[in-house]
């Protein structure tokens, strides 16, 4: 059979050292699978970042340099500046030229839940799931810009069937089922540390999703891309399943991204200290690249400038804006700007010599992922704008300890009791903003402060005199 002297023929034969005892069943999955592989990609990749030990992420650290960024507007004129952005954006909301997109293919392994991250209860006193408070959030623009606001949501095959159907039983959370679509990433094999592929049992390959910055291509192949050119979309709004605090749908940041002519754009936090575990934005050559926290040397991370601020200040969060045209560029097939590949070393489960799985103890082999910020450098006229902790960022990655849902729900609280006290409404709360009481602001009512405001001052509010404060 051809593919398995194609298989041999790159030193991957074992792939199929269990093929006669194969159902014919077994076999055709394990065909299919070998089929999603590209084997010229792999071997390449093999012969780089795996037996040559190299590295896609060797940085010229000597001519890196902080990237300018959009400060948070602090006099009249910054005022001015993002008033007018907030408007462009949400002209360009109510022509139809936006879609959310979320990437929900991870596996959520630090987690440790049992089910799709984005099926996860984050709320303080509804625990709603994440993706029910994204679903309200896009429900909030759509009524607020009166638009269609189509929203795309990425899955692996891991995940797929499992958030389907947990959209159909929620009823799509009251948004028209034909405006939420679903599709896969692709996958790649997961190599041990001689290059040979894992199988996981004797009739499949260890396969993992291929990074989030597998989405861009995601978006191409699987005609979601086409889709939204159809439908009049320029501008996507990409964000990730994990972070119930994100604005969903910012005008503003839409805003800056259009009028700067920009082709993706992206939100940064100045970092809390040194070593928090952001990547950085750094201008290198004259283009934008985010680097790692892991590959920052500490003589960067560290560096101040004359007024003891740090340098390089801006941290990434995963937040942004990718033009559907330079998704099409970046995928073309004659493209010339295929994202890189990064390694990882994980405990991979593999087929063990008496025909069992086992899950290793320790790691035992190396996945590839690209990341989506990886195509920055690629885009035109990139802008970096800066937001606020509370106002964008606080993702549920871990089960306990820094990013966890007690973090996240934390947030959340000061978060809703900031609002209430801007909106002139009695809350007590700690030196650290923490109120004595649980809140939960539905983003049916207000997505924004501004929003809580002037809702709260057109419309009379019943809040208890003490117990739970629960806002729809
Ligand atoms: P993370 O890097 O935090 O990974 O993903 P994860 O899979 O959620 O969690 P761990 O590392 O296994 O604990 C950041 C975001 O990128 C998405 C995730 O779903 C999350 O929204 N992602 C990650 C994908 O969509 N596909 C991938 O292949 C990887």
């Amino acid at each position: 059979m051809d593919i398995i002297e194609r298989f041999e023929e790159q030193g991957q034969g074992q792939v199929f050292q269990h093929w006669d005892s194969l159902s014919e069943e077994e076999k055709s999955n394990l065909v299919s699978q070998a089929e999603e592989i590209d084997l010229d990609e792999l071997k390449q990749l093999i012969d780089t970042l795996v037996l040559g030990g190299g590295s896609h992420d060797d940085i010229d650290f000597d001519s890196l340099k902080p990237f300018p960024f959009e400060p948070l507007p602090t006099d009249a004129a910054s005022k001015a500046r993002w008033d007018a952005a907030r408007e462009r954006g949400e002209t360009i909301l109510r022509q139809g030229k936006v879609a959310a997109f979320t990437v929900a293919g991870g596996q959520g392994t630090r987690l440790g839940y049992n089910g799709p991250k984005g099926t996860f209860p984050v709320t303080p006193i509804n625990k709603k799931t994440l993706f029910q408070v994204f679903a309200e959030k896009i429900q909030a623009a759509r009524k607020q810009y009166e638009c269609r606001l189509p929203w795309y949501i990425m899955t692996s095959d891991i995940n797929h069937e499992a958030t389907v159907s947990f959209f159909e039983e929620s009823e799509f959370f009251g948004l028209d089922s034909e405006t939420v679509s679903f599709f896969r990433q692709g996958r790649m094999p997961a190599v041990g540390f001689d290059g040979k592929i894992i199988l996981e049992t004797k009739s499949s390959i260890a396969m993992s999703p291929d990074g989030h910055g597998g989405s861009l291509r995601a978006l191409e192949r699987s005609g979601a891309l086409d889709e939204m050119e159809k439908g009049g979309v320029e501008i996507i709004s990409y964000f990730q399943v994990d972070n119930p605090l994100v604005q969903a749908i910012d005008p503003a940041f839409i805003g800056f991204h259009a009028e700067s002519g920009s082709s993706m754009s992206s939100k940064m936090l100045p970092k809390a200290y040194e070593k928090e575990k952001l990547g950085h934005f750094c201008e290198l050559h004259g283009k934008l690249v985010v680097v790692e926290y892991s590959d920052m040397p500490d003589e960067l991370t560290s560096r101040r400038d004359a007024d003891g601020k740090l340098e390089f200040l801006a941290g990434s969060i995963a937040i942004h804006l990718v033009s559907t045209a330079f998704v099409r560029k970046l995928t073309a097939r004659d493209s010339a700007f295929g994202l890189p590949f990064h390694k990882a070393e994980k405990k991979i489960p593999h087929l063990s010599t008496s025909g069992e799985t086992v899950k290793p103890d320790e790691p035992n082999g190396i996945k590839f992922e690209m990341f989506v910020f990886d195509s920055l450098p690629f885009a035109e006229n990139p802008i970096v704008m800066e937001t606020t902790r509370l106002g964008d960022f606080s993702p549920v990655k871990n089960a306990e300890g820094v990013d966890s849902p007690a973090t996240s729900e934390a947030d959340q609280q000061r978060l809703f009791a900031q609002w209430l006290k801007a909106a002139g409404l009695e809350i007590t709360t700690d030196t650290g903003g923490n109120p004595d009481r649980r809140i939960e602001i539905s983003p049916l009512f207000a997505v924004s402060e501004g929003q809580f405001i002037e809702k709260v001052r057109t419309q009379s509010l019943d809040i208890p005199d003490s117990g739970d404060i629960f806002i729809e």
